[in-house]
């Protein structure tokens, strides 16, 4: 997987039967150590241990997926999301954190920069050119003001309106870009999606953004891709023009739920990176835990928040090992140290409020994607249900994580410290 370019990430499982189960990445190795848990676990909580690769739609072998990979044919454009499913009553000594695991693998064929043959050619309906872009309109900015719908062009990066451009990923500002040039308004799915990489041609398609720190993105359609694959952000139509694509929203960024903070205490800095989701689900959403800081970690109530096959979903921080730059951290493939970063990050945190109002807060290694492990200590603390860290090589309750809870209003604070 080292040619990994950008990703595109589905959230569907492909084991059979496996879709309908929220448990169905879940561990069950708590039960070595749980007496009382016997067979219904082993046999809802079933551990995805092979990787399939899909190419347009297909499931090729991983020989094949593999080859194409290192030989430069194929692009990966995302996987499974690892979205935890939080249980659904309260833990109180609960080992079992259901985490999840990846365990799809997309892929696609690289084409030529230029209008690639694979593609319906929409070409770019290149937007008449003529003057600038929202300054000039008159409309009220920053992140609480409406976007104004269709009026801003899609080469220009709407930071008027709270979007946070990332540069290091070379789309111009976007976290992510979604060509969709058969997708209509009012489709219920979307059945062709390219994923969009360095010096593409802009076209038609779903434009993702990063929102600030304590935000999560506002914007993405009701129609999914018809293989499950999460699509999200602006809408750029055949006009040029960016539109919302979730007009119930007027804004690019909301809240999220106040009261998860990370507490750096270390003389590095960390990189922790929000897979954008839904859209590509690359982990490229920054937040930027410098030495010494104190930094909030948006969290969501799940409930009112993006729909994955009619579930509710969580949001997934890739957390860098200390000393990482978010520049070269919150990517998907690092140039250097590939084994530990970006997308090979050692360790995940999910987060989401549950309907029971309880946010549970998820610490679990990457695996099977990584085998690295952090290299400092990682301790959750205040308002939490147990004790859930990674201190001296191991993390609390097993070797799959842990998760804690905390209330409705509650705090807990995630602090970072020397190993
Ligand atoms: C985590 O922090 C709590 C509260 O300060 C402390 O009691 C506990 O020992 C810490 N755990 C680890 C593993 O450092």
């Amino acid at each position: 997987m080292k040619s990994v370019i950008l990703n595109l990430a589905v959230a569907a499982s492909f084991a059979a039967g496996a879709a309908a189960q929220p448990h169905h990445h879940g561990h069950h190795h708590h039960k070595k150590n749980a007496g009382a848990e016997k067979r219904e676990v082993e046999t809802t909580y079933v551990p995805a241990t092979v990787t399939q690769y899909m190419l347009d739609d297909k499931v090729v072998s991983a020989d094949e997926a593999k080859n194409g990979l290192d030989n430069g044919l194929y692009v990966v454009v995302g996987e499974t999301t690892p979205t935890f499913t939080a249980p659904s009553a309260p833990a109180v000594t609960s080992s079992s954190s259901s985490t999840s695991k990846s365990d799809a693998v997309f892929i696609q064929k690289v084409t030529s920069s230029s209008s690639s043959s694979a593609a319906p050619t929409t070409t770019s309906s290149a937007p008449a050119s003529t003057s600038s872009s929202s300054d000039s309109t008159g409309y009220a900015t920053g992140i609480d003001a409406d976007f104004p719908d269709g009026k801003i062009k899609c080469d220009h990066f709407p930071e008027e309106y709270g979007a946070v451009p990332l540069e290091w990923l070379g789309l111009g500002g976007w976290s992510g870009l979604q060509f969709t040039p058969s997708y209509k308004i009012g489709d219920l799915s979307i059945s062709f999606i390219e994923t969009g990489v360095k010096g593409m041609a802009k076209t038609t398609g779903f434009y993702s953004y990063a929102c600030p720190e304590g935000y999560v993105k506002s914007q993405w359609p009701s129609a999914q891709g018809s293989t499950k694959q999460s699509v999200g952000g602006l809408y750029c139509n055949d006009d040029g023009y960016l539109e919302l694509s979730r007009p119930e929203s007027k804004t690019l960024c909301e809240p999220g739920v106040p009261g998860i903070t990370i507490n750096n205490k270390m003389e590095k800095n960390v990189a922790i990176c929000r897979t954008d989701y839904p859209g590509i689900e690359a982990m490229v959403i920054p937040v930027d835990a410098q030495p010494g800081a104190v930094r909030e970690l948006a969290n969501i109530d799940s409930a009112n928040y993006y729909y994955w096959d009619n579930k509710p979903t969580t949001l997934q921080y890739y957390v860098n090992q200390p000393g990482v730059s978010v520049e070269d951290g919150c990517v998907w493939d690092c140039a250097e140290d590939h084994d530990e970063c970006g997308n090979w990050a050692p360790t995940i945190l999910g987060v989401g409020q549950s309907t029971d109002g309880n946010t549970y807060i998820s610490l679990f290694p990457n695996t099977p994607t990584s085998s690295a492990k952090p290299k400092m200590n990682i301790n959750i603390t205040g308002d939490v249900s147990i004790a859930c860290y990674f201190q001296d090589g191991e993390y609390a309750v097993s070797d799959a994580g842990c998760t804690t809870t905390i209330p409705s209003g509650g705090k807990a604070v995630v602090t970072f410290t020397d190993a």
